[in-house]
């Protein structure tokens, strides 16, 4: 199997933008070698259509929104949230419209993502990855966006592998972790390491830890990591939880939102306190951790660029792998491009 050639499963739900990244603009984004376009219509729903059109094949997304059409730049053809013509500027009493029709995207916003199924198979048999923390007055999120030259099976050996905590010495998020089980079923990979964290948020201004190394005191906590086909999940001790949410772009170009939950619960307190004042707390502190997000991704990044350079040059150089994490990864992988 060549996993650096790997196809991704279609039949599952990717994420392929932020909700604040479309407000009443037109937003073009590729999944997979698909061109979408993605608009809003008068009442704030999302559509995703191909973004191609059936006239002269241009794409839509140079176009605008007109009565919740999209219509194309060169001649003002519209058409509907189905894909569907719907007008023609100029069609003549006896011509009829035209019956082309072009891709319409089963698409979904929740928790604050724009979620796309690009399959054929039935996509109400298969649910989003669910982010709770994203909407619980509990949690404080940073968002940070990945964007590298590599297939995606790069970004998911990086992030189910703790042993490169290494290359992060600057940013200090975890440490001497070590690989104590590793759970596999069809759909996922679930691997546990006993872990050293930095960080403990156990009063109000423990968030400071975040901003101050000198604050930061090493003791143990479980970090486990999941690949949920075709995102992942990780939890640092119960102060962290973070979430990569994958866009594949094609077999060399990846995208992902990596999303960091700073944990709250630990302050009983807060939590007597009026709702508009947690949502408030909530708010303010969104990106606290952006600095610590964005460096861990600026670090991974380099490195996963620099794999997939070494193998489009010399494909035939073999890796020495120590985590057998790896391996399952690679499986998964491979069984869901050839589901
Ligand atoms: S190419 Fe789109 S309307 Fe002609
Ligand atoms: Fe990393």
């Amino acid at each position: 199997m060549d996993i650096r050639n790997c196809q991704i499963n279609l039949n599952h739900w990717y994420v392929v933008a932020r909700s604040s990244e479309i407000t009443n603009n037109i937003l073009p984004v590729t999944l997979w070698k698909e061109n979408l376009v993605l608009y809003r219509d008068n009442l704030g729903k999302i559509n995703a259509l191909e973004d191609r059109c059936p006239h002269r094949q241009v794409k839509l997304s140079a176009g605008k929104i007109v009565n919740n059409n999209l219509e194309c730049a060169y001649h003002g053809w519209q058409f509907n949230s189905e894909g569907k013509c719907d007008l023609v500027p100029y069609l003549t009493e006896k011509q009829k419209l035209p019956t082309c029709q072009i891709k319409a995207y089963p698409v979904r916003e929740l928790d604050g993502f724009i979620w796309i199924f690009p399959g054929e198979e039935n996509h109400q048999e298969i649910t989003p990855l669910s982010i709770p923390e994203w909407e619980h007055l509990n949690y404080i999120a940073t968002v940070s966006m990945i964007e590298f030259k590599g297939h995606f099976s790069y970004l998911i050996e990086n992030i189910m592998d703790m042993y490169h905590g290494h290359l992060h010495n600057n940013y200090q998020a975890w440490a001497s972790a070590k690989l104590a089980n590793l759970q596999v079923n069809e759909h996922q990979v679930d691997a546990y390491y006993e872990a050293e964290s930095y960080y403990k948020i156990d009063k109000i201004w423990s968030i400071s830890q975040l901003f101050f190394p000198a604050l930061r005191r090493l003791h143990p906590e479980p970090l486990n990591v999941s690949y949920l086909y075709p995102h992942w999940k990780s939890t640092l001790g119960k102060d962290f939880t973070i979430y990569c949410l994958f866009c594949p772009v094609n077999e060399t170009l990846t995208r992902a939102y990596l999303i960091h939950f700073t944990s709250l619960n630990a302050f009983w307190r807060l939590h007597k306190l009026p709702v508009w004042f947690r949502r408030f707390i909530k708010n303010s502190l969104f990106g606290s951790a952006q600095k610590m997000l964005d460096g861990l991704v600026f670090e991974d990044v380099n490195m996963m660029e620099q794999e997939q350079e070494s193998y489009l040059t010399n494909p035939q150089l073999k890796n020495y792998e120590l985590n057998p994490t790896i391996a399952k990864v690679q499986q998964l992988i491979y069984e869901q491009s050839i589901r």
